[in-house]
């Protein structure tokens, strides 16, 4: 979706050519003299329409007002989260019609951040996905609402918040789409290809290792996943250069299993499809990264994906088999399911060579995980409680929430193996946690945080689909991070180059 900002109070965006406008309108509304205005004050007062959030009205053919179809939208108190409800659910009104563009206007003056839930769910709602379907053009299918206009009474305070939301917007399709591909059409070898495409972007690099690499640095555990698929494994490198190299980077770690049959400890086949999305870790890295490249913030940042397929074969990986992990603790492979730890544990001690200030996994890791904390809130678990206050604020900010959970010593007992330094697997009760705890054994020599995001990356039922997250909750850590981003289309600022690292502010006794 295109996104423009102008400069519209609501007399303006009533005399304004638009196939529909759509008004979000707060509490205690009370509007000028014009037509529009005046339209919004009889809607309430006749009690036909609700400012609360969610509510709307739908208006066609209103006297002096030029957009044929209006939607009033109610958000309440104008919070972000009912700012992007209410648009969330006006858009369903018009998405089925004929508009292909949208003027969006605040009845009252709207703050950055409300600005800024209006354009994700604008772009979340106008996201199609086509890839694989025949006819992406069909006719049954509604036209897409590909433009919108954002009129507020001031636009020059709000044009930052606004580059930094479409930047988001943008990371956040990149990842439903790459999310949403079939096993058979986001192999590791086409995530590759998608992590070199972004590779041309301004100030972004990209380097893949195949079997052999992964062989000669000794990633076994990696390595003993992929070994029942006939895709080769990839292990993408990312890395976006914002600030000179003497800095720390942070590195976010992508979970990139392209499909999650279990091995040998097959799952059962009903939903077995939506393990097409265990590889939503990786695409919310190609995502954030992305909105790197346009938002260009003064840090670097590193992205690593181990990706491959978890398959059953005659040279699959077996329950009981044991591997030497790249760190040199060996596993014993309890429940080859538990495949996304292993394909990790490597990708972690991988990334101690870039020293640095934060490591980030990202992973669909645990079933246990969607018990707990359900869609609403990724897990989050870190061994460093700047990084996780440096996380949850991020999440709350971004409106894509995550919530913290233990680590105590005692959930790592559970992992305990007779034939090998770790099991990868502890017994049902916790399952997020021992997950959580397995990894953390690899991840002793830098600040690191993981988000188990099994219950948030995509939605089942007739809804199915990736939501994009958690690309908007990471962009704003690391926009936080950064201080500041550097301005679209310039260089690195003499702030940047002059600026301590990044983990003075992430990394242990930092406040975040
Ligand atoms: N990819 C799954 C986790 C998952 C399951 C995410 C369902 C979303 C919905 C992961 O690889 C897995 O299979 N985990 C096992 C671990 C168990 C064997 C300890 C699980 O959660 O059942
Ligand atoms: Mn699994
Ligand atoms: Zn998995």
């Amino acid at each position: 979706m295109d996104f423009e900002l102008q400069s519209l109070r609501l007399a303006d965006a009533a005399a304004r050519k638009s196939p529909a406008l759509m008004v979000l309108v707060a509490d205690g509304f009370a509007g000028g003299e014009d037509a529009l205005s005046a339209l919004i004050a009889r809607t309430v007062a006749s009690g036909d329409f609700k400012t609360e959030a969610g509510a709307q009205l739908f208006v066609y053919g209103a006297a002096g007002i030029v957009p044929e179809r209006v939607v009033l939208a109610g958000i309440g108190d104008g919070s972000p989260a009912r700012v992007r409800k209410a648009v969330g659910t006006a858009m369903g009104a018009l998405r089925g019609g004929p508009a292909k563009a949208v003027t969006l206007c605040f009845a009252q003056p709207a703050e950055a951040d409300a600005l800024r839930a209006a354009v994700l769910a604008l772009a979340d709602a106008s996201y199609t996905y086509s890839a694989t379907k025949s006819k992406p053009n069909d006719k049954k299918e509604p036209p897409r609402i590909g433009k919108a206009v954002l009129g507020v009474p001031e636009p020059g305070p709000l044009r930052e918040a606004l580059q930094q939301a479409v930047a988001v917007a943008r990371g956040v399709e990149l990842a439903r789409e790459w999310a949403n591909r079939p096993g058979n059409h986001a192999t590791p070898t086409l995530l590759a290809d998608a992590a070199r495409q972004l590779g041309k972007l301004p100030r972004i690099g990209c380097e893949v290792l195949g079997p052999k690499e992964v062989a000669r640095l000794g990633m076994g555990a990696f390595q003993a996943v992929a070994q029942g698929s006939r895709q080769e494994l990839r292990f993408i490198v990312l890395r976006y250069d914002g600030a000179p190299r003497s800095q720390a980077p942070v590195v976010l770690v992508g979970k990139g299993i392209t499909f999650d049959t279990g091995g040998i400890s097959i799952k059962p086949a009903p939903e077995m499809d939506e393990m097409k999305f265990d590889m939503s870790g990786a695409a919310s890295v190609l995502g954030v990264f992305r909105a790197l490249a346009e938002l260009r913030p003064a840090l670097n940042v590193v992205g690593l994906i181990p990706a491959c397929e978890n398959m059953p074969d005659g040279g699959a990986i077996k329950p009981g088999d044991v591997v030497t992990s790249m760190s040199g603790q060996t596993i014993e492979i309890l429940n080859t399911d538990a495949e996304g730890r292993l394909v990790l544990c490597d990708a972690l001690t991988y990334a101690e060579r870039f020293k640095p200030c934060a490591v980030i996994d990202i992973a669909t890791l645990t079933g246990a995980c969607v018990i707990a904390l359900g869609g609403v809130r990724s897990g989050m678990f870190a061994s460093d409680d700047a990084l996780a206050q440096a996380l949850q604020s991020a999440g709350e900010q971004a409106l894509d929430p995550c919530w913290r959970m233990p680590l105590d010593d005692e959930y790592g007992e559970a992992l305990k193996s007779n034939f090998a330094d770790v099991g990868n697997v502890g017994g049902r009760p916790a399952g997020a946690v021992t997950a959580a705890k397995f990894l953390q054994r690899f991840a002793d020599k830098f600040s690191w945080a993981h988000l188990d995001i099994a219950g948030t990356a995509w939605k089942g039922g007739s809804a199915k689909g990736a939501t994009g997250r958690p690309v908007g909750l990471l962009v704003h850590y690391l926009l936080m991070q950064a201080g500041r981003p550097v301005k679209a289309g310039g260089e690195p600022t003499k702030r940047a180059k002059t600026k301590g690292q990044a983990g003075a502010r992430a990394g242990k006794g930092g406040k975040a």
